[in-house]
C-alpha cells in the first residue's frame, strides 16, 4: 500500500513539520509529505522542506485582492497533489469557509493549549498570564470557527510555578512534536471516525 500523501501549512519555525519529518524517516509514520505551503517567504519551515527536497509553495495574501480568492488558490494548489490529509502546524491564518468546506474532515490544526481554553494566537501566553495551573496541547479537526473543530488528542502540560513563556513554550513543543504525528499517523491507519462534532478512535 502507498504511504498517505499529506499537505503541511506553516507560517513560522516548522518544528513541527520537522517531527512529521522525523517520525517518517524513521518510520514510525506511514506518510509522504507532498507539499508544504507558507504564506510566509521568511518562515524557516520552507528552509526544512528545502534540506528534504519536499516540494514547497510560498502564497502570500498580498498577493490577493480578498481572503477568499487567497484560499482559492491554495485550494487549487492542494487539489493539484492529491492529498489525503492537509496540516495545519503553524499556520498562522484563520481559513475561510469555502477552505474549511473543501477540506472538512481531512483538514487538521494543532494548538497549544487544551481547548477550548485558551483558543487563538496566544495561547501559551493566555495560560500563563490567567494564572491557570495546566495548560496543554490540542489536534482537532477544522471548522469554520478559530480554535473550535472537533478535538482528536489532547494532552496536558503543567505549568509550573517559576515557569516563563519560553519554558513553558518549550514544554508545550515537546509535546506538539508527539502529539501530531501521532494524530496524522491514526488517521491515516483510518482510526479516527468523525461523527458530528465527535471523534472517536478505533
Ligand atoms: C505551535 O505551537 C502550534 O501549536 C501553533 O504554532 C506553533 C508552531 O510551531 N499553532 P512550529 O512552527 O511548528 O515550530
Amino acid at each position: 500500500m502507498s504511504n498517505m500523501k499529506i499537505a503541511v501549512l506553516a507560517s513560522g519555525s516548522g518544528s513541527n513539520l520537522q517531527a512529521l519529518i522525523d517520525s517518517i524517516k524513521d518510520g514510525a509514520l506511514p506518510a509522504e509529505i507532498a507539499l508544504v505551503i507558507s504564506n510566509n517567504p521568511e518562515a524557516f519551515a520552507l528552509e526544512r522542506a528545502k534540506r528534504e527536497g519536499i516540494e514547497s509553495r510560498v502564497v502570500q495574501v498580498s498577493d490577493f485582492d480578498s481572503r477568499e480568492n487567497y484560499d482559492e488558490e491554495l485550494i487549487k494548489i492542494i487539489k493539484e497533489y492529491n492529498v489525503e490529509l492537509v496540516i495545519l502546524a503553524g499556520y498562522m491564518l484563520i481559513c475561510s469557509k469555502p477552505f474549511v468546506e473543501e477540506f472538512y474532515g481531512k483538514l487538521i490544526n494543532l494548538h497549544p493549549s487544551m481547548l477550548p481554553e485558551f483558543p487563538g494566537a496566544d495561547a501559551i501566553g493566555d495560560a500563563l498570564r490567567s494564572g491557570a495551573k495546566v495548560t496543554g496541547v490540542t489536534v482537532h479537526f477544522v471548522d469554520e470557527g478559530c480554535d473550535s473543530g472537533p478535538i482528536i488528542f489532547q494532552e496536558e502540560v503543567v505549568i509550573k510555578e517559576d515557569d516563563t513563556e519560553e519554558k513553558l513554550a518549550e514544554r508545550i513543543h515537546a509535546v506538539e512534536h508527539k502529539i501530531l504525528p501521532k494524530a496524522v499517523k491514526y488517521y491515516a491507519q483510518g482510526r479516527l471516525h468523525l461523527e458530528d462534532r465527535t471523534v472517536s478512535v478505533g
